[in-house]
C-alpha cells in the first residue's frame, strides 16, 4: 500500500524555508562567544526534516504537540514551533553528549523566544523520562533522530510509538541514507516486514530521506 501524505506542494515550500531557518540558526550560534562553543559548529543537518512541521501543520487544529528524539540544536525543533502556530508546544530528549550542545540548543530556542513553548529533556532514549510518561498517548508527532545505531533505531520507534495520538505521525530520519546510517532502513525494514508496525499509511516519498507512518485513528 503506498503512503498517503496531506499536500505535498506543502511539503516541497516547507522543505525550501527549512534551509533559510537552517542559516538563521547558525547565524544566531555564530554570535555565542567561543569558550561557549560546541566543537561541531553545523546548526542542523538536512532540510527532509521539515516535513516534521509539515505535517504537524496538517492536522488542522492548533495546540499540535511535537516530540523529538535527538534535538541536537532544536533547529528543526524550532522550526516546528514557528510553522504550526503560537499554541503548538514541544518536547525534546536528547543525551546532550557534547561539552556546549545543551547550552546552544537552549540558546536557538530562546533567541526565537519558544522558551515557554519548548521543553528539552536529558538523557539517553532508552530511558523514558517521567514527563513522557506524564504525556502518555498525546504527541501528533514523534520525530526519531537519536542514535541511528539499527538496535536504538528499533528500539527508539518501538518506545515513542506509544506515545503517538492516534491519527498523529512518526518521522524517521535518514531512512534512505545508505552512506551514513544504513542501520536505520535495516531497523524500519525489519519492524515493518515482520509486521511489528502495522499501520497501512507508511512509506517513503520519492525525493525525501525519511519514512512516515501514520498511526490509524
Ligand atoms: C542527527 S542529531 C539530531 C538532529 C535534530 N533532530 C535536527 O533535526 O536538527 C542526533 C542527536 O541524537 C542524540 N543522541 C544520540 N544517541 C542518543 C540516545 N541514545 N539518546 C538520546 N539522544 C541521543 C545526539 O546527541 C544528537 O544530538
Amino acid at each position: 500500500m503506498s503512503l498517503k501524505v496531506p499536500d505535498l506542494g506543502m511539503l516541497e515550500t516547507m522543505r525550501e524555508e527549512y534551509a533559510q531557518h537552517l542559516a538563521n540558526c547558525q547565524a544566531l550560534i555564530d554570535t555565542i562567544p567561543e569558550q561557549h562553543r560546541m566543537q561541531r559548529r553545523n546548526a542542523g543537518f538536512h532540510a527532509d526534516a521539515s516535513v516534521v512541521a509539515a505535517l504537524g501543520n496538517s492536522l488542522g487544529h492548533d495546540n499540535i504537540k511535537l516530540l523529538e528524539i535527538g534535538v541536537w540544536k532544536a533547529a528543526t525543533l524550532t522550526y516546528f514551533l514557528k510553522k504550526t502556530g503560537p499554541a503548538s508546544t514541544a518536547v525534546g530528549l536528547d543525551v546532550f553528549q557534547f561539552e556546549n550542545q545543551l547550552l546552544e540548543a537552549k540558546f536557538v530556542i530562546a533567541r526565537q523566544d519558544l522558551v515557554a513553548r519548548a521543553e528539552l529533556l536529558v538523557g539517553p532514549s532508552h530511558s523514558i523520562p517521567k514527563p513522557i510518561f506524564d504525556a502518555g498517548q498525546s504527541f501528533d508527532i514523534v520525530h526519531i533522530d537519536g542514535s541511528h545505531t539499527f538496535m536504538d533505531a528499533c528500539r527508539d520507534i518501538l518506545i515513542y510509538y506509544h506515545f503517538l495520538k492516534p491519527g498523529g505521525w512518526m518521522v524517521i530520519d535518514d531512512y534512505k541514507d545508505d552512506k551514513h546510517s544504513p542501520e536505520v532502513r535495516t531497523a524500519v525494514d525489519t519492524l515493518v516486514d515482520r509486521n511489528i508496525i502495522r499501520e497501512s499509511n507508511k512509506g517513503s516519498l520519492e525525493g525525501w530521506t525519511n519514512y512516515l507512518i501514520q498511526k490509524a485513528s
